[in-house]
């Protein structure tokens, strides 16, 4: 079966095709990154409206490289949130015209679960259950995955994503968006223990997290060592960040993994590229047994295979939907 899929929800915008659910025949994927990191950060307007330049030609490009036309794709799948609301319709929009041109069934895809499913892909093994950590821009959470289309977050953080903080803290120390990636370049060689940093506790939750007070903790530290002019250790702050955030992440995920009973972890999001949480997960894992799961950096990030291949899934679910079909900024996994 093969699904033509779409992604829309930040500031890429992606279109795959992938036949029964894990084999990604193409994956075009445009990133807008470049045209955010003047303002800093993703700006919405813009995002939606470059998703809509480039969405049909990369709809062309997935299904050249797949060596398909249009009338091959069997179903069109297409994430409808939690995002950005206008980048979300932009990717909705689209796909139900493509659907309702072809008619062919539309299937709508949770971003998160794309993310997760981009570990079928990588690994053609794993199946469900296992425990899922989730680590993006906009997103920091911990999922039971008890099967392909059944799935409940078991924890998640109480303000800030990690990726948010990441960002963050890096525009403070001048780098550019996404910052995840250049903090890690220059947490290369850092000292992760120059800057002590709060780690947070929840009194109530034992997976729930949080990375708000770091990033505030983070950032303050630059500007009193700018205001007093004193030299900011900029890689041992890095790397003392790296390692917070890791902390707060990789034994709660550990943790889920006992609790439930399961003896896999997989990662997914942009953030679950990170060098440094990739090695403590592993570590981590080892030491307890667990199989861990790393995708690709390929598929860290977002893309449209992730969604075709979870769409597969959800199809063979049973899960449709109608020309009725909107995008939600918040919507529960
Ligand atoms: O999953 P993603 O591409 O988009 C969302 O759905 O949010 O994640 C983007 C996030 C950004 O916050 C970016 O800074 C972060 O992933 N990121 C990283 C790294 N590469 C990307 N964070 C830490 N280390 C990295 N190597």
């Amino acid at each position: 079966m093969l699904i033509l899929a779409f992604e829309s929800s930040c500031d890429e915008t992606a279109a795959a095709v992938v036949r029964d659910g894990r084999e990604v025949l193409s994956d075009a994927v445009l990133s807008q990154a470049d045209m955010h990191a003047i303002y800093g950060g993703v700006v919405p307007e813009i995002a939606s409206r470059k998703h809509v330049e480039a969405i049909a030609a990369l709809t062309d490009q997935a299904l050249t490289q797949a060596g398909v036309t249009k009338r091959d794709i069997d179903a069109v799948a297409v994430t409808y949130g939690p995002g950005l609301i206008g980048a979300l319709l932009v990717g909705v929009n689209f796909a139900k015209s493509v659907a309702y041109a072809l008619d062919r069934p539309l299937i709508p895809v949770h971003h998160l679960r794309g993310h997760i499913a981009a570990n079928y892909i990588a690994f053609p093994e794993l199946e469900p259950p296992f425990i899922g950590l989730c680590i993006s821009g906009g997103n920091s959470m911990l999922v039971d995955v008890r099967g392909y289309t059944e799935m409940s977050i078991i924890g998640a953080t109480r303000d800030d994503a990690a990726g948010e903080c990441f960002d963050k803290i890096a525009r403070v120390l001048g780098l550019p968006y996404p910052g995840g990636k250049p903090m890690q370049d220059l947490a290369e060689g850092g000292d992760d223990k120059k800057y002590p940093l709060p780690r947070a506790k929840i009194a109530d939750s034992v997976f729930d997290m949080s990375f708000s007070g770091l990033k505030t903790a983070a950032v303050n530290l630059a500007h009193n060592a700018e205001q007093k002019g004193e030299t900011l250790d900029r890689s041992g702050l890095a790397a003392s960040v790296a390692a917070a955030i890791s902390e707060e992440l990789v034994p709660r995920a550990v943790e889920a993994a006992r609790r439930c009973g399961y003896d896999t972890l997989a990662a997914a999001g942009g953030v679950a590229a990170n060098k440094r949480i990739r090695a403590d997960l592993e570590k981590a894992c080892q030491e307890q047994n667990i199989r861990l799961y790393l995708p690709p950096l390929s598929l860290c990030g977002d893309n449209g295979a992730m969604i075709g291949c979870q769409g597969y899934y959800e199809y063979l679910a049973g899960v449709r939907a109608d020309m009725s079909l909107n995008a939600y900024a918040n919507l529960e996994i």
